[in-house]
């Protein structure tokens, strides 16, 4: 049976919806800058996204999405979240030491990011007195970080490497490798043959693609 009616309605919905959105969007983004956070005015925020500062500093590079229930906390430190990355469902990024995401970075969802530690060395005192190291994280353009990835204080994740799911980061990674496991190990790579030139080759490409940080 054809319905006129629905047919009719259906681009003024589709049309409405958008607008809601992007109001729903443009209201998120002020809410954050009049929280101090530097945010571009092209990246998507869901509403339930938890941003503090904490005295600390977060900026949002272009058309970088943060999706629902993701928790950004500087807690001091300094968040940077590059151009044309993504920060999927319920991922918990902790700045402390300072966390640097570069450009096209793609963080799945239940990742968590901490770029501090408790200190535990003394025995005579309660580990929760004993404060916390921090270390700052550097993640490099062009990388993936799979689902439930833990990224741990003081590691550089090189360009282009990819982060099985479930895989610890506790040492820095190579460009273009592929690491996985407790804590991960490099499991494989991206380049065939893994040489200077197709290295070279790669970050080329990516340069060209989009501009810099
Ligand atoms: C890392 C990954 C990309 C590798 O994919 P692939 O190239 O198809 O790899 P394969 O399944 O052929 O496995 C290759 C080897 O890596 C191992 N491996 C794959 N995933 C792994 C993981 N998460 N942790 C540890 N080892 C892993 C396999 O056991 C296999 O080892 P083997 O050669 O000794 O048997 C994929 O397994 C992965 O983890 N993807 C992330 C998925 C995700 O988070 N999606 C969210 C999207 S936003």
């Amino acid at each position: 049976m054809t319905r006129p009616y629905a047919e009719a309605l259906r681009k003024p919905l589709v049309r409405t919806v958008r607008f809601v959105r992007r109001l729903r969007n443009f209201l998120t983004l002020t809410k954050l800058k009049l929280k101090g956070c530097s945010v571009d005015w092209s990246a998507t925020v869901h509403p339930s996204a938890v941003f503090e500062r904490s005295g600390g500093a977060i900026s949002i590079g272009a058309n970088t999405d943060v999706d629902r229930g993701a928790i950004i906390r500087a807690m001091g430190g300094a968040i940077h979240i590059g151009s044309d990355c993504n920060v999927n469902a319920y991922s918990f990024l902790s700045g402390g030491g300072g966390l640097y995401i570069a450009d096209h970075v793609m963080i799945a969802s239940h990742v968590s990011i901490y770029a501090s530690n408790h200190v535990f060395a003394d025995t005579t005192v309660t580990m929760n007195k004993q404060g916390l190291s921090m270390e700052r994280i550097d993640i490099e353009r062009d990388v993936w970080v799979g689902t439930g990835v833990r990224i741990l204080d003081g590691v550089v994740v090189a360009t282009g490497s990819v982060l099985a799911a479930g895989a610890v980061i506790t040492k820095s990674t190579n460009p273009h490798s592929i690491n996985g496991g407790v804590p991960a190990r490099q499991i494989g790579t991206r380049l065939a043959d893994g040489s200077a030139g197709q290295v070279a080759a790669v970050a080329v490409a990516t340069e060209a693609g989009v501009s810099g940080d």
